[in-house]
């Protein structure tokens, strides 16, 4: 993938707004709405570059679908790390996993750590009327989705400090309520379980005391229940506020502490039950949701945190290894004897899990997955093809066609659907020949090509995003 890591992995270097990109197939015609995607939308600053695929500076792109057309338009995200960047021309804020060179004069003025970034560039989600670019920071940017406009910044828990947060908050659509979790770092640290209610302000729901601290992308929720999932990947927080490392580099590995699920009650914020299990480590919860007395927990797996490094772009340029891909496992979490167990979903490993979210979170009908994965016949050092698991049967269907290196699938529901997945699944690919990217719209039912639109410029490899019908 030489090619496609130059590309995807380089620098875009303008910002469009096209009116009519041309589209190969036909688009249903119930497809209307805006799909905004998050990412980095460039890996150098001046000399400098970033080292990790969760660094960079974000940016956002848009396509609109109206009456069978669809336009696109993409912009940087207007925030502090970004304008300190074009200033400077050099790296000015700590990212996941680079942090800024100090000069001589920040040395004079007695700087030797850098802020943590607001590029926000992880996650897309709307919280009521706002439009947030999420980051895993205490920073989060809104902004205009019609223009793509920084609007100004958001914190999930403006009354601590030191903290940081997850990029996949939870909607609850029973309550009409979205909830979030924030880890603050102290001497005691807290898991804190945040409540975005129909009041717009946050409530504290839950808060669960931590020596060491661990790790977490995200959490899981069912009708009665926030599942957190503390992954002995961990680090000492007062290590992590005076340390010269950048954020993650902080954190270790301890497998004798085993992962730790802790399961509190939403009624009352009490911690119902602390578990442990095997350990493992996982980004992303899927769905959750309950049975009697059972509790069902599906998340994307890994035996240990080595698929952290395994996206330092220099192990990604390297080709020696294929990238990890996560195992879909369904916990089943026995509440009245407190056992656990686990059973692996599919055949085809998958990233970037997405489903029904807006119909069927927290619930046992859900039975559609989709995401990323590395083909099998042409194991790469990224992820080149998606993947859609059938959670009842544990069959899979791939698409996968060689040069093409799709991104997160988004499933788009029908209206007024009978069946879970009558929709689309939307993706955008970069083509490594073409050194462009198309959007691709499969067919959510078969995986079959129903159309795909070319943007006159490659996007570079992005994580998460959200549609807005
Ligand atoms: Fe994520």
């Amino acid at each position: 993938m030489t090619k496609a890591f130059q590309i995807g992995f380089g620098s875009t270097e303008t910002e469009l707004n096209i009116e009519t990109i041309p589209v190969q197939g036909t688009l249903p015609v119930w497809l209307t709405g805006d799909l905004i995607r998050n990412g980095p939308g460039t890996f150098t600053v001046g000399n400098e570059h970033f080292r990790h695929w969760f660094d960079g500076l974000a940016m956002l792109h848009r396509f609109s679908f109206k009456s069978g057309a669809i336009s696109y338009q993409n912009r940087f995200l207007d925030c502090d790390a970004y304008r300190e960047a074009l200033k400077e021309n050099r790296i000015k804020y700590s990212e996941f996993a680079t942090d800024p060179d100090f000069s001589f004069l920040d040395f004079l003025k007695g700087i030797f750590q850098s802020p943590m970034t607001d590029s926000a560039k992880v996650n897309v989600a709307r919280i009521y009327e706002k439009v947030l670019a999420l980051s895993e920071t205490s920073k989060q940017v809104e902004f205009d989705p019609l223009t793509l406009k920084s609007i100004g910044g958001f914190n999930y828990d403006s009354r601590v400090n030191r903290h940081v947060t997850t990029v996949h908050p939870q909607f609850d659509r029973t309550n009409n309520s979205h909830y979030n979790i924030t880890t603050r770092f102290n001497r005691v640290s807290r898991y804190r379980i945040l409540k975005i209610g129909e009041s717009r302000q946050p409530s504290l729901e839950a808060s669960i005391p931590a020596k060491e601290v661990s790790y977490m992308h995200s959490f899981g929720i069912s009708p009665n229940f926030f599942i957190l999932t503390e992954f002995p990947f961990l680090v000492n927080p007062l290590k992590i506020l005076f340390s010269n490392k950048p954020f993650i580099e902080n954190y270790r590995w301890k497998p004798e502490r085993g992962t730790r699920i802790f399961i509190v009650n939403r009624k009352n914020g009490s911690l119902e039950k602390t578990l442990v299990t095997d350990p493992f480590f996982a980004f992303h919860h899927v769905n959750a949701f309950e049975k009697d007395e059972l509790l069902m927990m599906d998340i994307v797996c890994y035996p240990d945190a080595e698929v952290i490094p395994s996206f330092y772009l220099d192990r990604i340029r390297e080709e020696k290894e294929p990238l990890p891909v996560g195992e879909f496992r369904r916990y089943t979490i026995n509440l009245a004897d407190d056992s656990i167990r686990y059973d692996v979903l599919g055949n085809e490993g998958l990233e970037l899990p997405r489903y029904d979210e807006g119909e069927l979170n927290m619930s046992g009908q859900y039975r559609y997955v989709y995401g990323v994965g590395v083909n099998r016949q042409n194991p790469q050092s990224f992820y080149n093809q998606l993947v859609k698991l059938d959670t009842q049967t544990g069959s899979n269907l791939t698409w996968y066609r060689e040069g093409l290196y799709p991104g997160e699938a988004v499933f788009i529901g029908k209206p007024g659907r009978t069946a879970e997945d009558e929709g689309v699944v939307v993706s955008v690919v970069l083509d490594e020949d073409k050194e462009n990217s198309f959007l691709l719209v499969l067919d959510a039912k078969n995986f079959k090509e129903l159309a795909r639109a070319e943007v006159p410029h490659a996007i570079l490899f992005g994580y998460h995003g959200c549609f807005l019908g």
